[in-house]
């Protein structure tokens, strides 16, 4: 199958024989090579997000093998300034032409309108998520035949424990399109995601020089104490199990 044939696999049985075989194929496999997989089967149209975390190790791997695909970030109007500064630092470093989404305007000044700037915290985090993040998502991804993610199991022992490296996106997908969706890090620790920045002198938010591991918007978003686990850092007033804001669909 090459590149440009991904319309051929929309369909729910070709999808799930591709990923069948790229699980078996990728086991044990580093993260270039499902990079290189992803790229072998969807070309520069599969949808990289890149959060403005540690993430950024996808675009710089993609970078080091030659792989272009497309590359944006949700941009919620609620990131830190630190974010947007190392979004345009990748930018520039890596030569993408990243597409910053943005909320539907009418959405936001409804939401703000009703319930003020920070009703996450008296109601939950997912309706805000829903308005600034996973409906641009889904707008996004109607585009893309594919969708790499920065996700790894060692994020949330709650919720991502079992990422696959290649799944079905079931959240994304529609009874007339299936989406597939590659998680090049499931299997990375946080430690070698770091070691691989630093060997490849990889930008990096410099909120992680403030005691910031997983960062997201800067209202929902702190630091963690040594010995915290990382998702610790989000919605710290919620449950553990709730710490997804739908984007990968459990929120
Ligand atoms: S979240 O679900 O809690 O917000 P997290 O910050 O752990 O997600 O990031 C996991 C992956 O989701 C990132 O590696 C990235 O692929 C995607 N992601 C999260 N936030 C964004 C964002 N603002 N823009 C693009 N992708 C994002
Ligand atoms: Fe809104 Fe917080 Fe979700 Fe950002 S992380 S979209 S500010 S609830």
């Amino acid at each position: 199958m090459v590149a440009t044939d991904w319309e051929v696999i929309v369909d729910r049985k070709s999808a799930e024989s591709l990923v069948e075989q790229l699980q078996r194929q990728l086991d044990l496999q580093p993260p270039q090579a499902v990079l290189q997989a992803a790229h072998q089967h969807f070309g520069a149209a599969a949808a990289l997000s890149f959060s403005g975390a540690e993430d950024v190790a996808l675009v710089a791997l993609a970078a080091d093998f030659g792989l272009r695909f497309r590359v944006f970030c949700l941009d919620t109007g609620r990131l830190h300034p630190q974010t947007y500064q190392l979004l345009e630092q990748v930018r520039e470093r890596y030569a993408v032409d990243l597409e910053l989404l943005f909320p539907e305007a009418a959405a936001v000044e409804a939401l703000v309108r009703d319930k003020g700037l920070y009703s996450f915290r008296k109601d939950g985090h997912h309706e805000c998520c829903s308005v600034r993040k996973v409906a641009p998502l889904r707008r996004m991804l109607s585009s893309a035949p594919a969708w790499i993610t920065g996700q790894r199991r060692d994020q949330s022992p709650d919720t991502r424990a079992d990422v696959p490296l290649v799944q079905i996106d079931e959240a994304h997908s529609t009874p007339q399109r299936t989406l597939l969706k590659f998680n090049p890090l499931a299997r990375w620790s946080s430690a070698q995601v770091w070691k691989y920045l630093r060997a490849a002198d990889v930008p990096y938010n410099s909120l992680h020089n403030q005691g910031f591991v997983s960062i997201g918007c800067e209202p929902c978003t702190r630091p963690v104490l040594p010995g915290q686990h990382e998702r610790e850092g989000r919605w710290w007033w919620e449950e553990a199990t709730a710490k997804e804001c739908g984007l990968h669909g459990k929120g």
